[in-house]
């Protein structure tokens, strides 16, 4: 299963993935979480890409398809993936079907509006070390804004004070909306609202995506 979660900062991407991969056990892969892990570790492509991510604005599509091309080599991905952040212009969505040869099963389309974003990314809180996603009113830790997990402290993203997820909204809007006609034209975009209550949101994919492999 070769699987894409596309949609607006916010509309669930990364918490799906991450429920998705304890059921089916499939590799996530993020390109906002490896951008972010090359900040951190001051790499060639972090210094490239702080900039860019800092303002929410896109990183160049070389950098992320490169990085994407490396990704894709490894082992591990016999059974598929769930890509998540990728691809989020026309021109990457291109390069993902050069690189997979065969190209991708389903695009998931997580629709969302602008309050909902807004209010989701503003609050939300991130486990230092296991990156699990909380939000202060809709999905609070059990303690302190210590991950119920590790018990480590949860952070901010740099990018999610109100100014910049508007941008990342308006850059998603003006970038990437060209990746539904795309995937759609390949009839293999799936709409689901992303409005829903997580669990709610993951039973719907589970059983229309991966309904025959359960
Ligand atoms: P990236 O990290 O991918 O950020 P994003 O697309 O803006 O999406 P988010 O991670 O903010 O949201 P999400 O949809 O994963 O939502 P989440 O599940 O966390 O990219 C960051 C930056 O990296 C980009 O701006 C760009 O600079 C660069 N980049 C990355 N990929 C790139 C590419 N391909 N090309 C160029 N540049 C690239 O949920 C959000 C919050 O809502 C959480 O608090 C969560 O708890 C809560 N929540 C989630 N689902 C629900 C629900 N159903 N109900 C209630 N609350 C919910
Ligand atoms: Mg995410």
């Amino acid at each position: 299963m070769k699987l894409i979660l596309f949609g607006p900062p916010g509309a669930g991407k990364g918490t799906q993935a991450k429920l998705l991969t304890k059921c089916f056990k499939l590799p996530h892969i993020s390109t906002g979480d490896i951008l972010r892990n090359e900040v951190k570790n001051n790499t060639d492509l972090g210094r490239q890409a702080k900039g860019f991510m800092d303002s929410g604005k896109l990183v160049p599509d070389t950098l992320v398809t490169e990085m994407v091309k490396k990704r894709m080599a490894a082992k591990d991905l016999e059974k598929g993936f769930i890509l998540d952040g990728y691809p989020r212009t026309v021109s990457q969505a291109r390069s993902l079907d050069e690189i997979l040869e065969t190209g991708i099963d389903t695009a998931v389309y997580l629709s969302t509006s602008e309050k909902v974003v807004v209010q989701r990314l503003t609050g939300r809180r991130v486990c230092s070390k296991c990156g699990t996603n909380y939000h202060l009113v809709n999905m609070p830790p059990k303690k302190d804004m210590l991950c119920d997990q590790c018990q480590v402290p949860l952070y901010q993203r740099p990018d999610d004070n109100e100014a910049t997820v508007r941008n990342r909204l308006k850059v998603y809007l003006e970038e990437s909306s060209g990746v539904l006609d795309y995937y759609r034209k390949q009839n293999k975009l799936e709409n689901v609202s992303g409005d829903l209550d997580s669990e709610e949101v993951c039973k719907i994919i589970s059983k229309n995506i991966f309904g025959s492999l359960k």
